[in-house]
């Protein structure tokens, strides 16, 4: 530890205590002790007085010894900085002193400071330092079912490996948004600070960043300035914390009409954004959820890099069985052919459940060999999804729907009417929005969708 750092953590220590950082005479009387000066050699330096030097030196070793609980005078001042930095190797910049980080000079994070503006929770106990959180915008958790697997790799990314930022992706309805909740829930204790953010209004990085501001300096006056635009002050806050923010309905922030993933106009700001998340050095993890990824992060997913993508499927046979349970669907008539009919996707399956439960249990006796039935609600879905694609997607999309089987990329070359730079990046993207699973080089795309285009 370097004298500077040691100067910092003294100073962020006068400052968690004070409000204040040191001033020039207090840091010239510390980085003097620290090198062995005595208080006349400081004063002759400065060109002050030796009883100034004194009283200032005798004011900090009572601000740092009511601070850290010990005693602290100018003899053992170098050794206690070394301690300290020592019991905290494995924290960021060795600036962790009772549980708050104050890194970038910042108005330290508070959490038991009330926020009028928003609902949020503090929980405490007196080991753990409070858990400052703003769930308000998360969805309350139903029935879950399954995903057991999936939940301990979350988990495993998250607390183990700390993983910087964790894609969360699958076709709507999947069960994106419930499964994070349930995570959320089950995690949320080894954060400092928690936050679930939806998208769905899209909002600009600069308003992002203002709620993320609000939430975590909630004693701020909001007539003062906001943060600049910009990614560099956020990630500040991810350093200082360890947080855990969800973004919810990230697709919200791209282009219809576009490839997969491509920010719509006054969002592309965003993508330095992510990039900070993945590339600085932070404690913090973002959960980004959608059915549609940024480019940048939908070709990450190697070992090496702190960002994971989990493209969900559909939940097994089991949690399947027990969603239509819950429409007083048991035993059905035609159960095996609902279930794989819907792929195991949650919203489809509770849609259809909904539907025969609503008409009466013959309904699936009626189109015994045609098991995917279309109610509006999933249409309603499937349209939105539709008219977010491109044209060259388009076209692919109604080709693979005319197969009952999956094809190859051969087949498809001959197929459709478009260069082959073009098929391939109309199916990368569709991949990259779940619309379509490629296994052992064949595609084909879900077949409640295939129905709908069939349908058009
Ligand atoms: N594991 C699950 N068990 C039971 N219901 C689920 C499960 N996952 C999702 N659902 C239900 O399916 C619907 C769609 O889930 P949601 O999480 O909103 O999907 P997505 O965010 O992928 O669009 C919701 O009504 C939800 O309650
Ligand atoms: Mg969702």
């Amino acid at each position: 530890m370097n004298l500077k750092e040691m100067l910092q953590l003294a100073d962020q220590i006068v400052f968690t205590k004070t409000g204040q950082h040191l001033d020039d005479l207090q840091a010239a009387v510390l980085r003097g002790t620290l090198q062995g000066q005595i208080y006349k050699k400081i004063a002759r330096d400065l060109d002050c007085s030796e009883s100034s030097v004194r009283n200032a030196g005798s004011q900090l070793w009572r601000i740092l010894s009511e601070e850290l609980g010990e005693e602290v005078s100018k003899t053992n001042f170098r050794s206690t900085m070394e301690r300290l930095q020592s019991s905290n190797a494995n924290v960021l910049n060795f600036s962790r002193v009772n549980n708050i980080f104050n890194i970038c000079g910042d108005t330290p994070h508070s959490p038991n400071i009330p926020n009028s503006n928003r609902p949020t929770e503090q929980t405490s106990n007196s080991q753990q330092p409070p858990i400052h959180q703003d769930l308000s915008e998360m969805p309350e958790l139903g029935a879950f079912y399954g995903r057991t697997g999936e939940l301990e790799n979350l988990t495993n990314w998250i607390l183990q490996q700390s993983c910087r930022l964790i894609a969360l992706t699958g076709i709507s309805g999947i069960g994106k948004t419930t499964l994070a909740v349930k995570l959320v829930q089950q995690i949320k204790d080894e954060f400092e600070c928690v936050i679930w953010c939806s998208l769905e209004a899209s909002p600009t990085l600069a308003e992002f960043q203002d709620r993320l501001h609000h939430f975590f300096s909630p004693s701020e006056n909001p007539d003062t300035p906001k943060i600049k635009s910009g990614p560099l002050p956020l990630i500040k806050y991810l350093q200082k914390s360890r947080c855990l923010v969800v973004l919810d309905d990230a697709h919200h922030l791209f282009s219809s009409g576009e490839l997969a993933g491509k920010y719509k106009a006054g969002y592309e700001d965003y993508r330095s954004f992510f990039q900070q998340v993945e590339k600085l050095y932070h404690q913090s993890c973002f959960v980004l959820i959608g059915w549609e990824l940024p480019r940048e992060v939908a070709k990450e997913n190697s070992q090496t890099t702190p960002i994971k993508i989990l493209q969900l499927a559909g939940v097994d046979r089991e949690a399947g069985r027990a969603i239509l349970r819950d429409y007083g669907l048991a035993n059905l008539k035609n159960e095996s052919a609902l279930l794989d009919g819907y792929q195991g996707n949650p919203f489809w399956l509770k849609s259809v459940a909904s539907l025969i439960q609503e008409v009466g249990l013959g309904v699936t006796d009626l189109f015994p060999n045609h098991p995917i039935l279309l109610p509006e609600d999933l249409k309603d879905v499937f349209q939105e999804q539709w008219e977010r694609l491109s044209e060259i997607e388009k076209q692919v999309m109604c080709r693979l729907a005319q197969e009952s089987e999956p094809v190859n990329l051969a087949k498809l070359l001959e197929n459709v009417t478009m260069p082959p730079s073009d098929l391939l990046n109309a199916l990368q993207s569709l991949s990259r929005r779940c619309l379509i699973e490629k296994q052992d080089n064949l595609y084909r795309i879900y077949r409640a969708f295939g129905q709908y285009i069939a349908g058009l």
